[in-house]
C-alpha cells in the first residue's frame, strides 16, 4: 500500500440554473397535415394527446443549428460568455452520426475554449439527466459553468405512417446554463431506469440489421404507447414526490410543474396523483410543440418564463421519462 494520498477536488458550495434559452423550428404543422397518412383525425389526436400543432425542422434547422441558437439565448440570459463555459452536455437521440458526439462541434461554434463536451443518450429523460450531472460537476469541482442542451430532430427518425408515433414526436432545442451559487438552486436528482421494459420505446431495427437487409430502410421510432402511458402516469408521480422530498419541500411550496411533454393526459394524471394544489402552474407546451423528447422540458420551462407563468425565484419541479425506460427529476429555482 502506498502512503501517498491524492489531492481531492472540491467545487462550488451549490449549483443553480443561471439562464435558459430555446429554439423552435419555424414550420408549424397542424394535425390536419398528418391525419390522412395515419387514418386519424384532429379530434382524436387532441382528445388522446392534447396536441394541436407541432414544429418540424426544415433542412437548415439541424441539431447543431438549433442547439447553438438555444445555447446563445441561455448564455445571454445568464450573462455568461461562451469563453467561461467549461462544460457542454448535449442530450439527444437524433444526432445522426454514431461518432463523434455533436457536443464538441456545438461548443466550438459557440466559441467555448476546449470545454469537456459530450452527448448523453437517455432519450426523453436526457435533459434532466444533464442537469443532474452538471450540478454534480459544478459542486464536485470538475467544471464551473456547464451548458446543458436538450435537442431533437425526431422527424429524421419518424415513420409518418405509424399511427402510434407520427402525430406525437417533433423537433426543437432548449438549453440552460448551470453554474455556482451560495444557496442550492438545483435540488438532489432522483433518477433511475427500468430495464425490464427496455424495448417499450425503441428504434425499429439496429444498424447491423439495416446494413445486412436486402431492402434497407431507415430505422424509425416505435413505441408501445399504452404501456408507456400506464407506466408514466403512475410510477412517475412517485418519482416527482421523491424529488420534492429530497429537496426538502412539499407540493405546497411548489410554483411550477414542468413534466416531460409526452401527452397532456399523462401530465394531468401525474398532477392528480401528486395532489398538486390548484396554485401550481403546469407546463402545457405539448399542445403547440408536440413531444420533443430531450428538448421538451427546457422548451416547456422556457415558454412558462416567457409568458410569465414561471418567475425568477419560483420553485419548479422538472421530471422527464422515456425510452430505457429512464427517468430523472429535480426541483430547480427558476432563473
Ligand atoms: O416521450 C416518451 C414517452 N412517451 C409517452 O409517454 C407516450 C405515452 N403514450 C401515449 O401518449 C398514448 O398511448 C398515445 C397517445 C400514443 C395513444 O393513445 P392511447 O389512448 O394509449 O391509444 P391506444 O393505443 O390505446 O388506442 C386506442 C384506440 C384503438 O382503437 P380500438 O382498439 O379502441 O378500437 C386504436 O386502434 O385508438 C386507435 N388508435 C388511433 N385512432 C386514431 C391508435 N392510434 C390512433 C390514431 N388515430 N393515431
Amino acid at each position: 500500500m502506498s502512503a501517498r494520498t491524492l489531492a481531492g477536488s472540491t467545487g462550488a458550495a451549490q449549483a443553480t440554473v443561471l439562464g435558459i434559452g430555446a429554439y423552435r423550428p419555424a414550420r408549424v404543422v397542424p394535425n390536419a397535415e398528418l391525419v390522412d397518412a395515419i387514418d386519424s383525425s384532429d379530434e382524436w389526436i387532441q382528445q388522446r394527446s392534447g396536441i394541436r400543432t407541432r414544429r418540424f425542422a426544415g433542412p437548415e434547422e439541424s441539431v447543431q443549428m438549433m442547439s447553438v441558437a438555444a445555447a446563445r439565448e441561455a448564455l445571454a440570459h445568464a450573462g455568461i460568455d461562451a469563453g467561461q463555459v467549461d462544460g457542454v452536455i448535449v442530450a439527444t437521440v437524433s444526432h445522426m452520426m454514431q461518432t463523434p458526439a455533436i457536443a464538441p462541434a456545438i461548443a466550438h461554434e459557440l466559441g467555448c475554449d476546449q470545454p469537456v463536451a459530450f452527448d448523453i443518450s437517455a432519450a426523453c429523460a436526457g435533459f434532466c439527466h444533464g442537469v443532474g450531472l452538471a450540478a454534480d460537476m459544478v459542486r464536485g469541482g470538475s467544471a464551473h459553468h456547464v451548458l446543458v442542451i436538450g435537442v431533437e430532430r425526431l422527424t429524421d427518425i419518424l415513420d409518418r405512417s405509424d399511427r402510434g408515433t407520427a402525430f406525437i414526436f417533433a423537433d426543437g432545442a432548449g438549453a440552460v446554463v448551470v453554474g455556482p451559487s451560495d444557496t442550492p438552486g438545483i435540488g438532489p436528482v432522483v433518477w433511475g431506469s427500468d430495464g425490464e421494459q427496455f424495448d417499450y420505446i425503441r428504434q425499429t431495427q439496429d444498424w447491423r440489421d439495416v446494413m445486412t437487409s436486402d431492402s434497407p430502410t431507415m430505422p424509425a421510432l416505435t413505441m408501445q404507447g399504452a404501456a408507456v402511458f400506464r407506466w408514466a402516469s403512475f410510477a412517475m408521480a412517485k418519482v416527482g414526490l421523491e424529488a420534492l422530498d429530497r429537496a426538502g419541500v412539499t407540493v405546497d411550496d411548489l410554483d411550477c410543474f414542468v413534466p416531460h411533454q409526452a401527452n397532456m393526459r399523462i401530465t394531468d394524471a401525474m398532477a392528480r396523483s401528486m395532489k398538486l394544489p390548484a396554485s401550481v402552474r403546469i407546463a402545457r407546451d405539448v399542445a403547440d410543440q408536440g413531444n420533443t423528447s430531450a428538448a421538451s422540458v427546457p422548451l416547456a420551462l422556457h415558454r412558462m418564463v416567457q409568458e410569465g407563468d414561471a418567475r425568477s425565484g419560483d420553485l419548479a419541479l422538472l421530471i422527464a421519462f422515456g425510452a430505457g425506460l429512464a427517468y430523472a427529476a429535480q426541483v430547480v429555482v427558476v432563473p
